[in-house]
């Protein structure tokens, strides 16, 4: 089980030690922009039978790893699994994206929820993180997920994607006591998610807090930035080389680099609407930062990619005061599925070759 590590840099990167260059991953670097994803989706049938099934969610997270060299794998699954297994009812509405059949409306629907059994209820999950970190065999350490729980919510009130948020909003405004025991439940149930992976194999944790920038700053910072605040100081994460690290990645929430560096994680991820020195400034030192090419710079030309990730890479350095340690590069959001995969392997290399010590 304890097969050493081969490639560490990603690890040692958000502990903020030197490594010989810049760790890279990509947020939905599993996906439909590859044509052996598109050929395993068809045989499995859909997106939620591949992720329900451990060999297959073990199989697309290898696949970007045997065309590049990331130096993470993030597990195959999605963050909608934990609202399913308290009993929402997920499904995926072809080209409408994921629904629930349950969503939480009232005080009595959220009574009703309870914190699911992780090896039962979310075994899936659980048994896919023990065969992917058999079958990665210490090629590169195993990144775990949550959703953030203010990024839950959304899904769980709005019954689906939203433009507008419209009902968590009037929620947050009308009965706030409701909003905070919806938050309350599900904060415990990703605590309790993301020591599960961590007791399964994950060898890093990152929650994705993708709608926390729809918020203002007030809203924020009592609807979401507070769990994550319960999240890093409650989630046991072991001691010494042992310690599993926590990333905390928001949507438009650069501007509060400060207040998530505080939380005692040991990241923070950001997107590409704040500059990498500003955000460097902010976290003053005490968290590596992770991101923050915009996710189109994979539309432009190769040159081009090389020149963003060159820009990306200094403006780290430029804000960390002068030292490439304590940085993650990765794009400041997922990918899509018309991306092009020689322009991934591109922007990899690239990261390697300009940050090399
Ligand atoms: O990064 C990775 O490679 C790991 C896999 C991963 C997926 N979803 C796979 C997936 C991760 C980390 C997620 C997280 C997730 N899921 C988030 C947070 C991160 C983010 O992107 O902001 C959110 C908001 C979701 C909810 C969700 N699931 C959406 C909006 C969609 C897209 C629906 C669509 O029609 O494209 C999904 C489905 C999903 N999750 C896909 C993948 C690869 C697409 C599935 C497919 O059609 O094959």
């Amino acid at each position: 089980m304890t097969t050493p590590l081969k490639n560490d840099r990603f690890l040692r990167a958000l502990r903020r030690e030197p490594v010989d260059c810049t760790p890279v991953w990509l947020m939905r670097q599993a996906g439909r922009y590859l044509p052996e994803y598109r050929a395993t989706r068809a045989k499995a049938g859909s997106f939620l039978a591949m992720a329900k099934n451990p060999e297959i969610a073990c199989e697309v997270t290898l696949q970007p790893l045997r065309r590049f060299e990331l130096d993470a794998a993030i597990l195959f699954s999605d963050i909608l699994t934990v609202p399913d297994a308290m009993g929402l009812g997920l499904y995926f509405a072809e080209g409408e994206g994921p629904k629930f059949e349950r969503p939480v409306s009232s005080a009595a629907d959220v009574a009703r929820l309870g914190v699911p059994d992780m090896e039962t209820d979310l075994g899936y999950v659980m048994d896919a993180v023990r065969v992917i970190r058999r079958e990665l065999d210490g090629k590169v350490p195993l990144i775990g997920f949550s959703g953030s729980p203010w990024t839950l919510a959304c899904y769980m009130v709005q019954g689906g994607g939203s433009k507008d948020f419209a009902k968590i909003k009037a929620m947050a405004l009308n009965e706030p006591a409701t909003l905070h025991k919806l938050l309350e439940v599900t904060t415990d149930a990703v605590i309790a998610y993301l020591a599960a992976q961590r007791h399964a194999g994950a060898q890093a944790l990152q929650v994705f807090d993708t709608w926390g920038g729809v918020l203002s700053p007030a809203m924020y910072r009592e609807f979401s930035l507070r769990y994550m605040q319960r999240i890093a100081a409650e989630l046991d994460r072991g001691q010494g080389a042992e310690r599993t690290p926590l990333i905390l990645f928001g949507k438009g929430t650069g501007q509060y680099v400060a207040e998530l560096a505080a939380t005692g994680t040991d990241g923070v991820g950001v997107d590409w609407t704040i500059s990498l020195d500003q955000a460097a400034r902010a976290a003053g030192g005490r968290v590596a930062l992770q991101g923050n090419l915009d996710p189109t710079t994979l539309y432009g030309s190769p040159e081009a990619i090389e020149r963003e990730v060159a820009r990306t890479l200094d403006s780290y350095r430029d804000g960390n005061g002068g030292s490439r340690e304590g940085h993650i590069f990765n794009l400041g959001h997922g990918m899509s599925p018309d991306m092009n995969p020689e322009h991934v392997g591109v922007l990899v290399d690239a990261v390697h070759r300009h940050s090399a010590r």
